[in-house]
């Protein structure tokens, strides 16, 4: 699984963190940036990640921001890019269950580090279960062309 990460000064803390525990998984990544804690604006480091993910030359993408809503909403623009904003390990595995989520979508100011490890870990490892699911994946899908 290769994954995008990125994300704006509010997250970088964690993306480094995150990044540690790829490179510890063995889990292939490129780091999107930022490479420093100066203030930048979230969209320029969530769409590279969104459109690399939905162009596939990703399988998943990772965004962190103060709260992940700005990285999340920014993430959604992009059609095929459906973006998880995750704080709690119950929707990190029901959103690849039932979302299929592709970007995981957090805030550093929002939670604690071993959470949003777990988190991590929870959504990379959970599989989508298709199904009845697909059928709602092709109707966003359908609104994302406007013939919803
Ligand atoms: C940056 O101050 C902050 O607005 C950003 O990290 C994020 O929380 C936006 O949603």
């Amino acid at each position: 699984m290769k994954i995008a990460i990125a994300s704006d000064h509010g997250g970088f803390e964690y993306k480094a963190k995150i990044t540690e525990f790829l490179t510890a998984q063995g889990i292939e990544f490129k780091d999107f940036g930022p490479a420093s804690t100066e203030s930048v604006d979230y969209p320029d480091y969530a769409g590279p990640v969104a459109r690399a993910v939905a162009n596939g030359e990703y399988d998943r993408g990772i965004l962190i921001c103060g709260t992940g809503i700005g990285m999340s909403i920014a993430a959604n623009k992009v059609p095929g890019i459906r973006c998880a904003l995750v704080h709690d390990v119950f929707t990190a595995q029901v959103t690849r269950e039932h979302n299929n989520s592709n970007i995981l979508a957090m805030g550093q100011r929002v939670i604690g580090e071993g959470l949003m490890l777990l988190i991590v870990k929870t959504w990379l490892d959970a599989e989508f279960e298709g199904g009845r699911h697909q059928k709602r994946i092709d109707k966003i899908a359908q609104l994302e062309s406007c013939n919803g």
